[in-house]
């Protein structure tokens, strides 16, 4: 069957619907993030299944009741993964978010290796592919996203489940050096292993990976070139890609053009009074380098004095992972900051930092978006960062900077046009910043044309296609090398 045809399962922690208690009962909200980002248009535009966790663990919840709705006008299936508030505790908060989130994104020592978290992952995964068998059938295409659910091709074969089974890891993945600190590193890479194609998003991850296979299991010998190659384990294979991921080009870019958005665009400026705006949008999170960031800007008003009055810097921070207790803190980190900088240096009629803490609709961000001279996106690391792909569709006047982090993975792919910045270097950022206030507007335009060619054409469906082909077909041909 060919990879078109294929019905697709998408299987993730969370799904692109969230529940989300309100005082007036519950309330259906898109996902954040940029996994759900990147998959939510892949699945409207060809249907199937996707089968994940709805974000609550209140047991008298009708979940699918409330989810029928968004399931039908999305157009494709979803199936919730009960879970239960302990499980949630230590498979999610625990294992993924204390444990692998900070360890891949090479922060080892904000990591709690709790055995207990360990033992919940493994049960929850266990749920998870019993779901997916039941759900699912021997011609389906099984795609399993993220760090949460390393083991749904181990816990199938285990059972005795034959599928097709693919992974993508969204996050990067580390060097040796620090994945060997993980406690359960064997079984991870093994786990891993079980899949039929696993990919990342850049091909320094699928070296990092290749190195640590290699590592804890000495036998494997990898054959080919290219951004898809097979790892050979004596007795089995498995396929290894650098697929980086991306967004939906055309539904930002037009979304930008239409004229309320435009009329939106413009109330921003306005607002600010047609001042240069340096825009920031993440989720709020301790991996995307917020109070560096702001600390750079002040740099760049102490540096720079002219620039008082000038421009504005925009942050928009939407609320992630509240429950935990570093998430909290880094919030109230960042409102301090807000608040030191503004009373350093505001005047009457212009406040330098403006804060936002919750989540935009669509619109209203792709408007900022437009709006911004400069997009500031400097994660201290970055399995892609789509927020800087998402800057280059909206800048339909062509006409915006992007500075972005050497240590996001869209740095590989932007790195001749992007102006590349080492996030934890303020006064190289307050000097970049400075450069690119003062970048003419051939220049501007050159290189913006150059990102938004480049985001256009390796979109989202560039992604699913060239990752489902090397998941499904027979022969590895015509994967030519990705950016690294
Ligand atoms: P991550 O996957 O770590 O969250 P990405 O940059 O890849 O990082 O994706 C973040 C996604 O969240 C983007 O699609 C972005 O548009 C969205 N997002 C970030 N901030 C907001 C906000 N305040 N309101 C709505 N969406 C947001
Ligand atoms: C990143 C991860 C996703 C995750 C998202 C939001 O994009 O790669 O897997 O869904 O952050 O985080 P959350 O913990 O709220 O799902």
């Amino acid at each position: 069957m060919a990879f078109q045809q294929q019905r697709l399962v998408v299987v993730s922690n969370r799904l692109p619907a969230a529940l989300k208690k309100t005082d007036d009962g519950w309330e259906v909200k898109a996902g954040a993030g940029g996994l759900v980002t990147a998959l939510a248009p892949v699945l409207k535009n060809r249907g199937g299944v996707w089968i994940g966790w709805s974000g609550s663990s209140d047991p008298n919840l009708d979940v699918d009741s409330l989810l029928a709705d968004f399931s039908s006008k999305a157009g494709y299936d979803l199936y919730t993964v009960p879970l239960t508030p302990e499980e949630v505790d230590g498979y999610y908060f625990g294992f993924s978010n204390e444990i692998i989130w900070p360890l891949f994104h090479d922060l080892q020592s904000r990591c709690r290796f709790h055995p207990r978290y360990w033992r919940m992952y493994l049960d929850v995964n266990f749920k998870f592919a019993e779901m997916v068998a039941r759900k699912t059938n021997s011609d389906d295409y099984i795609w399993i996203q993220d760090y949460h659910l390393m083991h749904q091709a181990f816990f199938l074969k285990s059972m005795g489940v034959k599928r097709r089974t693919g992974f993508f890891l969204h996050i990067p993945f580390p060097t040796p050096d620090i994945f060997m600190k993980l406690p359960w590193r064997w079984k991870v890479i093994q786990a891993l292993t079980e899949f039929d194609l696993v990919g990342f998003q850049t091909m320094q991850d699928r070296r990092n990976f290749s190195a640590c296979l290699r590592r804890l299991m000495p036998e494997a010998r990898v054959q080919g070139r290219g951004a898809v190659v097979t790892m050979d384990l004596g007795n089995r294979q498995f396929r290894l890609g650098a697929f980086p991921i991306s967004i939906d080009y055309n539904q930002f870019s037009e979304m930008a053009e239409r004229p309320e958005v435009e009329q939106q665009t413009f109330s921003i400026k306005e607002a600010l009074r047609h001042r240069k705006i340096i825009l920031g949008v993440d989720r709020l999170d301790y991996t995307k380098g917020i109070p560096e960031r702001i600390r750079s800007f002040q740099t760049l008003l102490r540096q720079f004095p002219e620039l008082k009055g000038n421009v504005n810097f925009v942050q928009i921070a939407v609320p992630s992972r509240e429950e935990v207790d570093e998430y909290k803190e880094l919030r109230t980190e960042i409102e301090q900051l807000v608040g030191r900088v503004n009373g350093e240096f505001s005047f009457p009629g212009w406040v330098p930092v403006h804060y936002h803490y919750r989540s935009f609709p669509h619109d209203e961000l792709v408007a900022y978006y437009s709006a911004a001279d400069i997009a500031l996106v400097t994660p201290l690391k970055d399995g892609m960062n789509l927020v800087a792909k998402e800057y280059c569709a909206c800048n339909t006047s062509g006409d915006g900077v992007l500075v972005l982090s050497e240590f996001a993975g869209a740095a590989a792919q932007l790195q001749k046009d992007a102006y590349l910045v080492n996030p934890y270097d303020m006064e190289g950022i307050a000097k970049a910043l400075h450069r690119c206030l003062h970048w003419d507007r051939e220049e501007r335009r050159s290189h913006m044309t150059h990102l938004r060619d480049q985001v256009r054409k390796n979109n989202i469906y560039w992604w699913v296609d060239s990752f489902l082909q090397a998941g499904i077909s027979k022969t590895l041909v015509d994967f030519p090398e990705v950016d690294t």
